[in-house]
């Protein structure tokens, strides 16, 4: 992968999160003074805040092996049983996207996390035949963006459950600092800061913007990432300087526009903006919404006065309306 390279590998190189951080060191020192495995982990939150990292990190602090895979890719019962005896005592099963097991698979799950015991059932009709295996012990961490989308069997099942939050624009420029450390890429601190406070709060687009930056500064600077190369080239990828990028301005120009600032369902402004439901309350609203540029009420989805002003505009502006 792009980022091998600049992916913290110990608890201590890990910026940010600063109560996960505290938490998990006290939970893997505890299990590791007991010779045990760490307590299953459920690692929720939006994309790129660092669930897969976490989990390498976990796997690297306690000592252990790491075998990833996904909710969708487990398609059947047999699948996840492959995964499960393939395991080293101690091992990190990492399943990203775990709120899309199937209702099966999820099944073999449950008796695997709560005693370590493999139950299931080979061929079909008069041949079937249950089969009980011992696994040995394992941590599961799983990651999904919300912890709701889970079914509640599922999620009672972890004993560790951590949420991560978006980082600060100092904490990125600490990632993005370090980044470019590790890249060689030649950036000072008003560089680095640029880059930070336009990056969604997402340290995964704070390196894809680094990275995007210092192809600008190489062609069209001398290479060096300052402040001014930084807001140019960023300005060129259409990244505005809230950090909010082309779908971000989608979203709310379509709830001002055609549904005069809201509310408005989800499914009305996917349908409007031609974007999956999910992508919306997933990836794109959660920053929106931390921000203060719009709210999820019962009602659906509001823009608050901020997101009129970011465009120039007030609600007062509207055109009167003649119906
Ligand atoms: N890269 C991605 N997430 C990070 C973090 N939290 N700290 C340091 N580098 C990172």
């Amino acid at each position: 992968r792009l980022d091998h390279a600049i992916r913290p590998r110990h608890l201590s190189d890990y910026i940010g999160q600063t109560r996960v951080r505290e938490q998990l060191d006290i939970f893997i020192s505890a299990a590791r003074g007991r010779g045990e495995s760490l307590d299953h982990t459920l690692v929720f939150g939006p994309p790129g805040l660092g669930k897969t990292t976490l989990a390498n990190i976990i796997a690297t602090e306690m000592d252990v092996g790491l075998k990833a895979t996904s909710g969708p890719v487990l398609e059947k019962a047999g699948d996840l049983a492959a995964m499960l005896t393939n395991l080293q005592p101690g091992d990190v099963l990492f399943i990203d996207e775990i709120h899309r097991l199937s209702a099966v698979v999820e099944e073999v799950l449950y008796p695997a996390m709560e005693d370590f015991q493999l139950d299931i059932v080979i061929g079909e009709g008069p041949a079937a035949r249950s089969i009980k295996l011992d696994l040995p012990p394992f941590t599961l961490v799983g990651a999904t963006t919300r912890a709701g989308l889970l079914t509640s069997p599922l999620r009672d099942r972890f004993g560790i459950v951590q949420r991560l939050e978006f980082y600060s624009v100092e904490e990125l420029t600490e990632i993005v600092t370090r980044s470019a450390g590790l890249l060689g890429v030649d950036s000072d601190a008003g560089g680095a800061t640029e880059v930070a406070r336009r990056a969604r709060g997402t340290p995964r687009i704070a390196n894809r913007l680094l990275r995007r930056v210092r192809d600008f500064a190489e062609v069209r600077g001398s290479g060096h990432i300052d402040a001014e190369i930084a807001d140019q080239a960023l300005n060129m990828l259409h990244v505005d300087h809230h950090g909010l990028d082309h779908m971000d301005r989608r979203l709310l120009l379509a709830m001002i526009e055609k549904f005069d600032g809201g509310p408005v369902g989800v499914d009305s402004l996917a349908a409007a903006i031609g974007e999956e439901r999910d992508t919306i309350e997933d990836v794109i609203e959660p920053y929106l919404i931390q921000q203060g540029l719009m709210m999820r009420t019962a009602r659906g989805r509001v823009v608050t006065r901020q997101a009129w002003q970011h465009f120039g505009l007030a609600p007062d502006d509207q055109a009167p309306r003649h119906d």
